[in-house]
């Protein structure tokens, strides 16, 4: 089948160059001329573990190809994806349409023969309607149906998580295009991947209310973090203890600085906006959002107190600045209100990312960027986990020590144990001190 996928960022290009992986032809269409060239040339706009290899094989195949131009690849779609960003809006959280509404237009004008256009890009409720709105409008002529077909990837395990999804949602009741869909995902359905189809409205909040309920979880288990080191109990051993009941579930149970990224908080927001408009108040993600949103500046309090309560002339070295391991991605990343917090307190920060670097250069202002964890050590009264990349799980803490002003370390992942790291003020997350 060929396909044309509209954007190409993280969600567009990891879709696309699997799909192309599944033999599809496969053309992915960005307005961004920089990004697009790049991509020409064989160079990742995004890190994704594995995506350059993917990316160069399907190239080498003719399967994959990138322009700027949305007429020829939209002519000759069978499907189009729309796979454009959807940020928070300015001023008021609502999800931000313009990008899609603007490439609506585009592929309306493109548009050639029966065409299935598939929302991939997380949408409100009633997105779908708009979109079909907008191509009937600009194309009266068009032989069109609108699908949802929201995209469930983590960064860092995209490719992963596309070729092997606990569940495909597909949004249509038409016939011809849940043929185009069937076929387009035949690969994972054959491997037993559930291909569910519902309705394009239900399909679009089945997206919204799973990320919802992923930082409700996430947000749950912080609070109980909390009540831990109040009371005296281990947020760890909580969350395996209610973890290992299966309707509860292991997962986004790790207590942590708030959950940030490029979906989490302005998908929490949006959906809380949408309900907020219908009369149908989610008290409960409003709450997890707020709570959410205070926790991660609180979080330099805990490096005050781990520093006797103030930071007025400290250093803090930070490691670890994208919003999880292996991303690039600075979106809403919980080092960012968490480094301007120290900075307000009056602390001089030292901070390394083994791959943010480049972007978190272009957020975070008065920082001293350092090349590796002991370079940015230096000097530091203490020294925080913000990030749990791979090659901070085994950190040389005798090299650490012998280069820092105080030995203190803040562990906003629980990467190590109390007690563990000998020499060391520890001070992790939902667990009672210990030096
Ligand atoms: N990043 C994730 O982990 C993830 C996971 C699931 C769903 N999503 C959703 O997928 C959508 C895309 O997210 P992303 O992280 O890939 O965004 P992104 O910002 O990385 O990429 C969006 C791309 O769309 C391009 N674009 C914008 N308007 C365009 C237009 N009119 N025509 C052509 N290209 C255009 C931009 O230049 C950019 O390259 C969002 O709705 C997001 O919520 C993201």
């Amino acid at each position: 089948m060929r396909v044309a996928m509209i954007g190409a960022g993280y969600v567009g290009l990891v879709s696309g160059a699997c799909f192309a992986d599944f033999g599809h032809v496969v053309t992915c269409v960005d307005k961004d001329g920089e990004r697009i060239a790049r991509l020409k040339r064989g160079e990742m706009p995004v890190f994704e573990p594995g995506l350059d290899r993917l990316v160069a094989a399907n190239m080498r195949e003719k399967r994959l190809d990138f322009t700027t131009d949305f007429a020829g690849p939209v002519a000759d779609a069978d499907a189009v994806f729309i796979a454009v960003g959807t940020p928070s809006r300015r001023g008021d959280g609502h999800a931000d349409l313009s990008y899609v509404h603007a490439a609506s237009r585009e592929i309306a004008a493109a548009l050639s023969g029966f065409t299935v256009v598939v929302t991939k890009s997380t949408v409100p409720v009633g997105t779908g309607d708009e979109v079909e709105r907008i191509i009937r409008e600009t194309r009266p002529d068009a032989d069109v149906a609108v699908v949802s077909n929201p995209e469930f990837l983590r960064e860092g395990a995209a490719i992963q998580d596309f070729k092997h999804p606990d569940r495909i949602v597909v949004g249509t009741e038409d016939e011809r295009a849940r043929k185009v869909m069937e076929n387009l995902y035949r690969p994972l359905y054959l491997n037993q991947a559930p291909l569910m189809y519902t309705t394009r409205r239900t399909a679009e909040l089945i997206k919204y209310a799973a990320n919802a309920f992923l930082a409700t979880k996430i947000t749950f288990i912080n609070e109980i973090a909390d009540l831990c080191e109040k009371v005296g109990g281990d947020v760890q051993q909580v969350a395996r203890g209610i973890g290992l009941d299966n309707r509860i579930g292991g997962k986004f149970l790790h207590a942590g600085p708030g959950f940030g990224g490029s979906c989490f908080p302005k998908d929490t927001v949006a959906l809380i906006k949408t309900a907020q408009d219908a009369e149908a108040p989610l008290r409960i993600v409003e709450t997890v959002a707020a709570v959410n949103d205070a926790r991660k500046r609180g979080m330099a309090r805990k490096v005050a107190a781990a520093l006797g309560g103030t930071l007025r002339g400290k250093t803090v070295a930070v490691l670890g600045l994208t919003f999880k391991p292996n991303t690039d991605d600075m979106r809403e990343a919980p080092s960012i209100p968490l480094i301007t917090a120290l900075q307000d307190m009056g602390a001089r920060v030292r901070a390394y990312d083994p791959v943010g670097m480049v972007q978190a250069r272009q957020v975070l202002t008065g920082v001293e960027f350092c090349d590796n964890p002991y370079s940015c050590a230096e000097g530091a009264e203490a020294l925080v986990i913000v990030t749990e990349w791979e090659q901070f799980r085994a950190l040389d803490f005798d090299r650490l020590r012998s280069v820092m002003k105080q030995a203190v370390l803040v562990d906003l992942r629980n990467v190590y144990r109390p007690g563990e790291v000998n020499g060391f003020a520890y001070y992790g997350i939902g667990r009672t001190p210990r030096t």
